[in-house]
Formats: C-alpha cells, sequence, structure tokens
C-alpha cells in the first residue's frame, strides 16, 4: 500500500498540467481506478483483515484526494503568476511618437482675424457656399446684366430646364453673408464673415476656391471715420507693427462710397514686408453700406448706415507668413504643410495687440 502511495503521491507533485492531474485522479481514484479495485479485493479478506485493509484503503484514498487538489490550487496559482508576469507593463515608459497633423496657415489666418475682430466687437457670421443669385448678385445692388456679374467668372450649378428654383451659383464672394445677417439680426449689427468662395480663374495669383472675409458694421451714425480706425487698427494687430494704410476712391455696387486700402510695404529681391518702405499694396475693397443694399436686408437706409469691407484670406497668410505661390496652399502637399502649418496645441497670440 505505501508503494501505492509513494507512487501516485510522487507523480502528483511532478505533474506540470491540470490535464495530466485528472489523468493521474483517474487512475488512482476514480470508478475504476486502483483503490477501487484494491476496495473490490476487501470482499475476499478475512474480517480481521479487513479491518486493518478497509481504513487503510479510505485513508490512502483521502491522502490523494487532498494531495490532487493541494497540486490543482498550486498549478491554478502558478499559471496566474505567470499570466502576471507574462502581462506586465512598464506605465512609466515615453510613449511612442506620433505623427501629428498641422493647421493650415489659412486656417490659422482665419483663426488670428477673427479674434482681433472679436476684440472689436464683431461677431462671426456664416452663410452657404451654394448660394442663390439673389443673395449673391441682386441684393447687392448687382441686377442682371450689370457688368460686375461677368467680371466674377461665375461657377453657376447646373440645372433642368424644368427646374423652377431660382438659379445657384458658387458663391464668388462672401458678400451675401452681409444679407444675410441684416435679414436675419436687423441693425445694429457688427459681423465678419470668413468663408470660401470660388471663380473660375486659374494661375499664378487665382486659384478658382480662395478665402475672403467680410466685414459688416451698421448702426445710426457709423461713418468712413470708424471703417478707417477699424481697419487701421486690424492691419496693426494682424501684422504685430504699426502698419499705414492708404484709401483711394472705387466702385463697387454695393457701396457709395467705395475705397479700395493699400498696405504700406517695401519690395526686396522679389518678396514683399508689410509696414515698412514706401510701396503700396491693395489688400481690400470697402466703403459705405449702398441704401439699396440695407433695403435688400430689411433695414432702413433713413434710419441706419454703415460701413462694409472684403478682403482675400490666401493673400494676408501669404504675407504674413513669406509664402510664395497661391497654388501651393490648395495641393495637399504633405511636406508644404509641414513646412508652413501650425502647431495644433499652440493657439495665436497677437504680437501687435489692440490699442484705444
Ligand atoms: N465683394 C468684393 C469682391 O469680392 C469685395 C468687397 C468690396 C466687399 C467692397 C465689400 C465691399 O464688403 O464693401 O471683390
Amino acid at each position: 500500500m505505501d508503494d501505492l502511495k509513494n507512487k501516485y503521491l510522487s507523480e502528483i507533485l511532478s505533474a506540470q498540467d491540470e490535464t495530466t492531474l485528472e489523468a493521474i485522479r483517474l487512475q488512482a481514484v476514480g470508478k475504476k481506478g486502483e483503490v477501487a479495485l484494491k476496495m473490490r479485493e476487501l470482499g475476499k479478506m478475512s474480517p480481521e483483515e479487513r479491518k486493518v485493509a478497509g481504513p487503510a484503503l479510505n485513508a490512502l484514498k483521502d491522502e490523494i484526494n487532498s494531495a490532487l487538489s493541494a497540486k490543482k490550487v498550486a498549478l491554478e496559482d502558478a499559471a496566474l503568476e505567470a499570466r502576471l508576469a507574462d502581462e506586465w507593463l512598464d506605465v512609466t515608459l515615453p510613449s511612442r511618437e506620433r505623427p501629428q497633423g498641422s493647421i493650415h496657415p489659412v486656417s490659422r489666418v482665419m483663426e488670428e482675424i477673427s479674434t482681433i475682430f472679436a476684440d472689436l466687437g464683431f461677431a462671426v457670421a456664416e452663410g452657404p457656399q451654394v448660394e442663390d443669385d439673389w443673395h449673391n448678385f441682386d441684393a447687392l445692388n448687382i441686377p442682371p446684366h450689370h457688368p460686375a456679374r461677368q467680371e466674377h467668372d461665375t461657377f453657376y450649378m447646373h440645372r433642368d430646364a424644368s427646374d423652377e428654383r431660382p438659379p445657384h451659383v458658387l458663391r464668388t464672394h462672401t458678400s451675401p453673408v452681409q444679407i444675410r445677417s441684416m435679414l436675419k439680426q436687423g441693425a445694429p449689427l457688427r459681423v465678419i464673415a470668413p468663408g470660401r468662395v470660388y471663380r473660375c480663374d486659374y494661375d499664378q495669383t487665382h486659384t478658382p476656391m480662395f478665402h475672403q472675409i467680410e466685414g459688416l458694421a451698421l448702426g445710426k451714425d457709423i461713418s468712413m471715420a470708424n471703417l478707417k480706425w477699424v481697419l487701421e487698427e486690424f492691419y496693426t494687430a494682424f501684422f504685430g507693427r504699426p502698419v499705414k494704410t492708404r484709401f483711394r476712391a472705387s466702385h463697387f455696387p454695393f457701396t457709395e462710397p467705395s475705397a479700395e486700402v493699400d498696405v504700406q510695404c517695401k519690395w526686396e529681391n522679389g518678396t514683399v514686408t508689410v509696414g515698412e518702405g514706401d510701396d503700396w499694396l491693395e489688400v481690400l475693397g470697402s466703403g459705405m453700406v449702398h441704401p439699396n443694399v440695407l433695403r435688400s436686408g430689411g433695414i432702413d437706409p433713413n434710419e441706419y448706415q454703415g460701413f462694409a469691407f472684403g478682403m482675400g484670406i490666401d493673400r494676408l497668410a501669404m504675407l504674413k507668413y513669406g509664402i510664395p505661390d497661391l497654388r501651393a496652399f490648395f495641393d495637399s502637399d504633405l511636406r508644404w504643410l509641414k513646412h508652413y502649418g501650425f502647431n495644433p496645441l499652440v493657439t495665436p497670440t497677437l504680437a501687435g495687440g489692440i490699442h484705444g
């Protein structure tokens, strides 16, 4: 009997997994196992022999069973330990570097411009890029057959002869947002509207899609003087240095009087620096809002007046950040974006600030 006990206890001790352990269990104390066979032999024994052998067999069975369950627990513990060791990870390790996108110069400049105008009390307004021709032209005092319609190289949306909706265009400027803002908010009003505009044009300084920012300020006594002050503040804040501006008489259908605005600049070796020298660079169209435009916006021109302006954002980005070719702005070349883009985690700070 001791042989049996030693044999099984050492087998149990050296078992490496639960499958082996189960095989040992069946062979030793299973229904048809060795101990069971020995139990069956008890019947052939004399009562004296049985008195000794019976309890001994039961004790053997108990001993094997408890060795089995002890080993089972030990195996489970070992498996858990192994898993813990295997799945350990060092949370203090620095993470692997991931390529990070950058902010496009146009987005960055839009954000800078919006920040400056927010300081001057202007809210941001938006309008659709697919615009009806009333908002894009008629409401802005550009009737059908007005030469300005041709000058705009408009993209018309395709439509069937049976289509009864008003003709739609890709907006050629952000000025229709003036009308939408007036109709929605009434006067007094101070908004800017940055966004995409479209014209059928493509060369080194023109892309079929580009960006403009519109400005509109309406009140009882808003004048050209306010326009001049706001724009001077804006350019000084945007370029981070005092910038002289020049107002030239001009013509736009939606303003009367109208002025084009130039900023002081210097040309040197094919590059231009704003805020120095004695050359001038045209950057913006503006004027006092035409009474017809106020009427289209549901505003009484005898009660309210104000100024409007519109400028190209892409050009400002080129000037401020020394970017030579406009077309590269929209090529989505990752090398270009990496070079001219901005860290998304750094928000614009404005060197010039707002005075007055
Ligand atoms: N909409 C004009 C353009 O795209 C720019 C412009 C000129 C906007 C004068 C204005 C303005 O608001 O007053 O060329």
